[in-house]
């Protein structure tokens, strides 16, 4: 089935790709001295939603992400189920390839979600991070291409994984084998002659057992996505403590890095409270830009696409985009 291509803002004005190209159809040309955005009525709040649309556009036209040091590693994490990991890792991921970073995907989650966001094949039989985990398969036999963007790869998950948390308890090492798996790939990339990865994501599954554990082993950076509901920030100061555990006990070095408002409902004002309650708590991580609840995000999975491949030009993707510059820019 072929996608729509329209956006819902942009399908009830459908002005933004042509003011993105400088005219509209039925416009007469502005003269080149005139920015077009000043010409725009901001008399109707879609009309002002949509300028500050297109301004937010035109800021990230031709900008040039820096590449990180040295490899970012970034778990996405919460243990509450539905919060928007997936949705974040993916598409910041794919934000990030389509900028020219190298990244790789790994995906943690039983329910191989990312994977399949990513057109990876994960049926039963293909060889995954399970295996990588509990038969220290090297990661590099089981990372895919990502067929629609070049600079991105993933190590899928199968349904094996859903009993990797049991196997893994009597296992040698078992909260640092993903982090052993990942130090050796980018060593055997090294002496390759590959380009260095510039980032690495985790897609976690929403609990906090040993998968989660070896993923907050594996990193340095934990990025939380925190969907603007009522019940946000339950579970949250259990997160925090969890981790608390990790730096303890485990990894030092690790830090929650990033926290990402998702699924927010700007015509409701309990949205705008839990998005201030957020800022206020964790003023330094959480980034400017806010996802917002958007259909053309939730159905490109089904495409087996993210949104950012799936409709670039739709809201949902801006604010991805948005959100991978201010994480690109905070190396
Ligand atoms: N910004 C958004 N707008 C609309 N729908 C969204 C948005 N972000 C995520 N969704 C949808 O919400 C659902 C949950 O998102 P997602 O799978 O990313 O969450 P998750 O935290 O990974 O879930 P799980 O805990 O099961 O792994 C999915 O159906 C997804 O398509
Ligand atoms: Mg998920």
């Amino acid at each position: 089935m072929e996608p729509a291509k329209t956006e819902s803002s942009a399908a009830l004005v459908p002005a933004p790709q042509a003011i993105e190209g400088g005219v509209s159809d039925e416009a007469a040309p502005a003269p080149a001295s005139v920015d077009v955005m000043d010409l725009m009525d901001e008399s109707t709040p879609l009309a002002r939603e949509l300028a500050s649309e297109n301004r937010r556009r035109e800021k990230l036209r031709g900008r040039v992400l820096p590449r990180p040091p040295q490899t970012r590693i970034m778990t996405v994490s919460n243990q509450k189920g539905g919060v928007g990991k997936t949705t974040t890792t993916v598409n910041l991921a794919a934000a990030l390839a389509t900028a020219g970073q190298n990244v790789l995907v790994i995906d943690i989650d039983p329910q191989g979600n990312a994977s399949t966001a990513l057109g990876i094949d994960h049926r039963a039989d293909v060889e995954s991070i399970y295996d990588v985990l509990i038969d220290d398969l090297p990661l590099a036999n089981v990372v895919a291409q990502c067929p629609d963007i070049n600079n991105l790869i993933c190590a899928p998950a199968t349904i094996h994984l859903a009993g990797a948390e049991i196997e893994l308890v009597s296992l040698v090492a078992r909260e640092q084998r993903l982090s052993r798996a990942i130090n050796v790939y980018a060593a055997e990339r090294e002496k390759q002659g590959l380009e260095r990865l510039d980032y690495i994501f985790i897609d976690c599954p929403p609990s906090l057992g040993l998968l989660t554990v070896n993923a907050f082993v594996a990193a340095r950076e934990v990025l939380i996505p925190i969907q603007c509901e009522y019940y946000a920030l339950e579970g949250l100061s259990q997160l925090l403590k969890n981790i608390e555990m990790i730096q303890k006990h485990l990894n030092a070095e690790l830090v929650v890095s990033t926290i990402l408002l998702t699924m927010y409902d700007g015509r409701t004002n309990l949205a705008a409270q839990v998005a201030a309650e957020v800022r206020e708590h964790f003023p330094e991580q959480v980034l400017r830009a806010v996802v917002p609840r958007s259909v053309r995000v939730s159905e490109a999975p089904s495409y087996q696409q993210t949104v950012i491949t799936y409709d670039r030009s739709s809201t949902g993707a801006l604010s991805y985009l948005e959100a991978a510059a201010e994480i690109a820019q905070r190396a």
